[in-house]
């Protein structure tokens, strides 16, 4: 794999370090559903696996596991233990992976050197100390004092300026993961150089969310196709009468320049499905943008005309963008849109197609559609992936450009 760029720095990949016999001190991003003690969605341990056999194939003295999970606010929280992650890694590397209860200490320090060559060891939630989150030198060095080597594969906490992933890298020989490395190429990579037609879709409730996205993908892209809540309140800015829809008022001035600069690559939804009332039981309702929507109903969805208008749009892209679900993908029957449009996506690519979906509730709504491994790249950030889409220069891919490889 070529070595991703951010922001034209060069960031040292896993493949140039040397780990034969090293204590490897690998963050990664185990911050996965639970349900009480049973992970409910592994893809983001999975999606760590790469980088974790490409190390155990380096032969490291040991390798050793750093993670958050949650947000504990610096408390030993147990509902936040990363315990429940050790079963689960260990059948999917089909070896042991030893817990740790401390991610710093004399425990942490004894676990590590008592540990047979080539062991995995995962220490608890990072979070639990408050000088994680703050960042703070002290625990930093804490950490530091554990390994020989730093790798960070956690892209979902590249946002965060942290100890486990800022400090180590400012601290121990840094080098990027094949995961970390893969979305930087794929989410920042394409917006650099994408093979054209380019199309973005955005969705999600709000415009001022993702305006620093929206703004970008309007430089960048030659159609940008809008759904979900900030679809209205870009329909509101044009005059459309809206019912009770989500519309998020103070954005309006901001939607309403917006049309004027792009309405050229700005595409809108044509139809919509709503949701009656609360408490009336009548079945959801489909109009044409330019009806009115009935008082006390709600725009819940991209309805069929819009998903064919969509559709055709992907259907002549090289290169797709999708951050953000076009319905309220939590109710099945508002799903139908985000679904049919991961099904375009899917087969976009296998005409050839890079399709790229960022993170968060449209990596889900792909997910439940089937159509995860029929993607190019699914992002495994949120947080991290809106704010790579919108150019911003990311602390842990700073920490990782500048930091000494020797
Ligand atoms: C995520 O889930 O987006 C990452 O793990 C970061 O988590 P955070 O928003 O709590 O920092």
């Amino acid at each position: 794999m070529n070595p991703a760029t951010h922001t034209e720095s060069r960031i040292p990949n896993l493949s140039e370090a040397k780990l034969r016999d090293h204590r490897v001190l690998c963050r990664v991003d185990f911050n996965v559903p639970l349900d009480g003690k049973i992970v409910a969605d592994d893809t983001r341990i999975r999606a760590a696996l790469p980088t974790i056999r490409d190390i155990l194939a380096s032969s490291p003295r040991v390798l050793i596991l750093l993670s958050h999970l949650g947000r504990p606010k610096g408390k030993r929280r147990p509902e936040f233990s990363l315990a429940p992650i050790t079963p689960v890694l260990s059948a999917l590397l089909d070896m042991d992976v030893r817990f740790v209860a401390d991610c710093v200490g004399t425990d942490a320090e004894a676990a590590i050197a008592a540990a047979p060559s080539g062991a995995v060891l995962l220490l608890e939630n990072t979070r639990f100390h408050a000088g994680e989150t703050s960042n703070d030198a002290d625990f930093a060095a804490s950490l530091a004092r554990l390994g020989d080597v730093f790798v960070n594969d956690a892209f979902g906490t590249g946002h965060r300026a942290h100890a486990s992933n800022v400090g180590l890298a400012q601290l121990l020989p840094a080098f990027a993961g094949h995961l970390l490395t893969r979305e930087v190429q794929y989410l920042d990579g394409a917006l650099q150089n994408p093979v054209r037609p380019f199309v973005a879709i955005l969705g999600g409730a709000k415009v001022s969310d993702k305006i620093a996205v929206l703004e970008r993908l309007l430089d960048k892209a030659d159609r940008v196709l809008i759904g979900g809540g900030m679809a209205n309140t870009l329909l509101a800015a044009q005059g459309q009468e809206l019912g009770a829809s989500l519309v998020e008022e103070t954005a309006l001035p901001l939607a309403r320049d917006l049309l004027n600069r792009a309405a050229d690559r700005l595409v809108l939804p044509q139809d919509a499905a709503l949701a009656p009332p609360a408490g009336d039981d009548t079945p959801s309702l489909h109009i044409t943008i330019g009806e009115e929507v009935p008082p006390g109903w709600r725009i819940m969805d991209i309805g069929p005309a819009t998903v064919a208008a969509f559709s055709a749009e992907i259907q002549h892209a090289q290169t797709i963008i999708w951050n953000g679900p076009l319905g309220v993908t939590e109710r099945a029957e508002f799903a139908v849109g985000s679904q049919s449009i991961a099904r375009a996506l899917a087969l976009q690519t296998e005409r050839g197609a890079t399709t790229i979906v960022g993170g968060g509730d449209s990596a889900a709504a792909i997910q439940a559609a089937g159509f995860a491994d029929r993607i190019t790249h699914l992002s495994t950030g949120g947080g991290a992936s809106l704010a790579l889409l919108a150019g911003e220069r990311l602390p842990a891919l700073t920490a990782l450009a500048g930091a000494a490889q020797t």
